[in-house]
This record gives structure tokens, sequence and C-alpha cells, in this order.
């Protein structure tokens, strides 16, 4: 069964019988109240009658009897009110009987009476001259009563439980009224309670479908707080997830797939020149003076190839956190003094000066090769991307840490090609490359070593002006807690 009517069916259900308990109290107290009003009615009929009839003897203070025409006429006067009484001497004898009413008292109820207890009766059906024995069910008032101390009479009076039931009738069709409207109600209410719920489950089932077709921007409305909006809350994460574990692998494809057609690309023109230099050797198409130089070519190019999968190899590692490092605190003026040294043959190449601007015996926390290549590499390019030039070399200790600027007024980058040069391959000007040989792997190597240090890699730079790397590398104490992983 849909789980839409098995909810409307207990939802109902709670409904029904809740009515209906409360029908059934409601209908019970309103009967006792009805029957309880009756009796005081009877009782105030049954005073005033026997006020309004009895007789003393106001000189000695004895009970004379009742009067019998103001009994008759309280008879007259209550049977219009379909009321009747019967009056009992002490002796238990009926006295006097209003259109024949004969009640019967027994033994038990006498002794009660007397007592002085009033004894009340839901049903009789005492005899009466005028009514048929099943119709006249009567309610019953029995009242006993004293004069100084001595009982003198007992009045048994009563109405037709037709008259209590009539007003009990009208009720109940009333009530039966309302209930016929509160079940209507209570169907619509569990109709709408229900739908509320299912319609919640039928959006989830719906974007469970999608969601199953690969479809991740699903979104399921959230506007309550109960378990189903939860279960809404959390499918939702879920895509979310799913939507960004989606992206990752696409981009994660994406880089594999660039990568592949790029290292093909590269290697590519060192394999055609080896190729081409075997094959001239072979046929003997190259002259036997230029062989030297040849195979000089050929080297370069195989290096240049070995360069390239070491490098590539290098990058992964470190990006893997494949590589170990080995962290201290050494005097990074004396490296960098170093390596401007042997950069200098390569920067006159160019016409460019190195300048280096270092405070002696400046600490920074690296691994020692590590530093060098990440040097190494910027200051490379710096030469490389600058003719008859300065190239500056800073470095300060600023707050949590060192921080080293490379500047360059070479011929710059816009920020288009900022924004790419950390990525493998990347060479902003394509058709320089064959001329130095480079393969676009020295900065993404950068970029993953100062990260791995904890440290923050920055490039500003302007075309024709020039170009300045920027190298955070933290302290000890604010460097990541890894020293080496293998
Ligand atoms: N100082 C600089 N001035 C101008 N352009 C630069 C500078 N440094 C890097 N670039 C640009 O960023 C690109 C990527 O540099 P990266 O060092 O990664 O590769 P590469 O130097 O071309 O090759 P490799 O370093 O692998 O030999 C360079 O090709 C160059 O276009
Ligand atoms: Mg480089």
């Amino acid at each position: 069964m849909k789980l839409l009517y098995r909810l409307m069916i207990a939802f109902f259900t709670v409904i029904i019988t809740l009515m209906t308990v409360l029908r059934l109290a409601f209908i019970n107290v309103t009967n006792e109240t009805m029957y309880r009003n009756t009796w005081n009615q009877l009782k105030t009929y049954s005073d005033s009658l026997v006020q309004d009839a009895i007789r003393y003897d106001t000189f000695d203070h004895t009970f004379k009897g009742f009067e019998n025409q103001a009994l008759l006429s309280n008879a007259a006067l209550l049977s219009n009110q379909h009321v009747h009484f019967a009056i009992f001497d002490m002796t238990q004898r009926q006295t006097f009987a209003s259109n024949g009413f004969a009640p019967q008292i027994s033994k038990n109820d006498w002794k009660k009476l007397k007592k002085g207890k009033t004894i009340y009766l839901r049903l009789t059906r005492p005899q009466i001259n005028n009514q048929k024995a099943h119709q006249s069910a009567m309610t019953e008032v029995i009242r006993p009563y004293f004069y100084h101390k001595k009982m003198i009479a007992v009045v048994s009076i009563a109405t037709f439980v037709s008259v209590v039931e009539e007003n009990m009738h009208q009720l109940k069709i009333n009530l039966a009224i309302a209930f016929l409207i509160a079940t209507l109600a209570a169907l619509l209410i569990s109709y709408l309670l229900a739908r509320s719920i299912t319609k919640k489950i039928d959006q989830l089932r719906t974007a469970t479908r999608q969601v199953a077709k690969g479809n991740y921007h699903v979104k399921v409305p959230v506007n309550g707080k109960d378990e189903v909006d939860d279960l809404a809350r959390s499918f939702n994460q879920m895509t979310t997830a799913l939507r960004e574990s989606d992206q990752e692998i696409r981009r994660q494809e994406e880089r594999r797939r660039k990568f592949l057609a790029d290292a093909a690309h590269e290697m590519r023109t060192p394999l055609t020149t080896i190729n081409g230099l075997l094959e001239g050797l072979r046929y003997d198409a190259i002259p036997k003076e230029d062989w030297n130089h040849s195979i000089e070519l050929m080297q370069n190019d195989t290096q240049r190839l070995i360069r390239l999968v070491n490098d590539n190899l290098d990058y992964e590692k470190i990006r893997t956190n494949q590589i170990s490092m080995d962290r201290k605190l050494f005097d990074c003026s004396a490296v960098l003094t170093n390596l401007k040294e042997q950069l200098n043959k390569r920067a006159a190449e160019k016409e460019d000066r190195i300048q280096l601007d270092v405070p002696a015996g400046l600490l920074v926390y690296a691994d020692y090769d590590r530093f060098v290549q990440i040097m190494f590499n910027v200051i490379q390019n710096a030469i490389q991307f600058t003719s008859n030039g300065l190239i500056k070399i800073s470095a300060r200790r600023v707050e949590r840490g060192c921080k080293f600027k490379i500047s360059d007024n070479g011929i710059g980058m816009t920020n288009d090609q900022v924004k790419n040069i950390w990525e493998r391959f990347y060479k902003a000007d394509q058709s320089r490359s064959n001329q130095y040989g480079e393969s676009g792997l020295g900065l993404p190597i950068v970029h993953e070593l100062v990260n791995l240090h904890g440290g923050k890699v920055t490039v500003e730079s302007k075309p024709k002006k020039g170009t300045t790397f920027t190298i955070f590398l933290p302290d000890p104490q604010h460097a990541p807690h890894r020293n080496s992983q293998n």
C-alpha cells in the first residue's frame, strides 16, 4: 500500500479514536448531569408540595396529615409537567397517589429513608394508571420528611425518562452532526498531513533518480525541521560532496590528459632530432667532419630528455609527499653568495648583473638541498628572461620567518601569463622554448617545494618592466610539523 494511504489511515484512526472517546465521555457526563438536574428539580417539587400541603397542630406541635385539596391541586399542576408523586405514611402505607401513581419501596430503601437519606432511582417502572408499562420508564426520587425528629411521611416523586431522554436525544443528534463534520475535517487534515510528508519523500525520490543519472546539481528544498527535512539536508550535502568530487575527478582527468599531451609534445622535439641525426649517420648523409657535432647534439637532446623525466619524477614525488626533507636552521647568506658565484657566468652571457642584499648570518629554516633548488630555479629564470639587466636578490627576517625577493628588469609577463606559470609545461612564450631547452617544470617544482616547507611564493610582473618573485619560509615554530616522509 502506498505510504500516503498508510499515513492517512494512521492519522485518521488516531483522530477518530480520540473523537469517539471524547464523544462517549461527553455523552456520559451530560447524561449524568441531566439526571442530576432532574432529581434536583423533583426534590424541589417534593419539598414545595410537602410544605404546601402539610398540616400541624400549632398548639401541641403534632403532625396532622396532608391537606387533600392542596395535594390534588399540586398533583394537577405537576402532572402537566409529567411529574407524578405518591405519599406514604410511617407504616409504609400509600396515603396519596397522583394519577394512580403506585411506586414500590423496597425494605432496604425504607431502612435508608428512616435514616434520613434521600433515594434516587434512575430507572423504575412504577404502576401508573394511563401509561403502558413499557412506556412508563421513570426516574424517581424518594424523600423522607421528619417533624421533631420523627419521620412523618415519605414522598416518592417521579417523571418519565422520556423527558430526560428527549433532551439527550437532541444532544446526540447535534453530536452526530458535529462528529460527521469532524470526520470530514479529520479526513482532510490526515490527507494534508500525510501529503506534506510524502511530498517531501517524492521530491527526494525524484532527486535521487537525477543523481543516479549523474546530475549532481539537484537540490531538494528544505524549509522545515522534521526528520525528512534532516534527510533532505543530508541529501543536499551528499550531492554537494558528489559534485565536488566529480569536478575533482574531471579536473584530475583533464590534468592527466594535458600532462600526457604536453609530455609527448616536449619529448617529440629531442627524439625527432636524435632520430634525424641517427638516420643521417646510418645513410652516410652526414659528412665525417660533422659527426662530432652530431653526436654532441644528440647528447644534448638526450640529456634534455633525462632532465625532463627526472624533473617530472621529482615533481610527482614532491606533490605526493614522497620526498625526504631534512629541515634545519642554516645561514642562507652563504648559500645565496655561493649561488651567485655559480650563476655569474650565465648572467654574464646575457650581460646581466646580479646584486645580492642579504644580511650576514641570516638564518633560514629549510631543507638545504631543496632551498638551493628553489633559489636556483627562480634566479635562473630571472637570468633567462632578462638581457642586459639587473637581477636583485634580497633576504630579510620578517615576522614568523624569512622573506626572499628575486627581481629582474627583464621581459616580464602579462597577468594572464602570470596565472599559468605554476602549471607544468607552461611557457609564456612558446617560441623561446627550443632556444633554451627549457620545459616549464621549474616553477611548478618551486611552488610545491615552498608549500611543503609551509611557506608561500607570489609573483608580480609587468611586461617589458620585469618580474619579482617573493618567497616566504616560516620559522621552525610556525612550520608544519613534518620533517621527512618517505
Ligand atoms: N623572471 C621571469 N621573467 C619572465 N618570465 C618568466 C620569469 N620566470 C618565469 N617566467 C615564465 O614562466 C614560464 C615558466 O617558468 P618555469 O621555470 O616553470 O619553466 P621554464 O623556465 O620555461 O623551464 P625550466 O625551468 O623547466 O627549464 C617560463 O617559460 C617563462 O615564460
Ligand atoms: Mg625555469
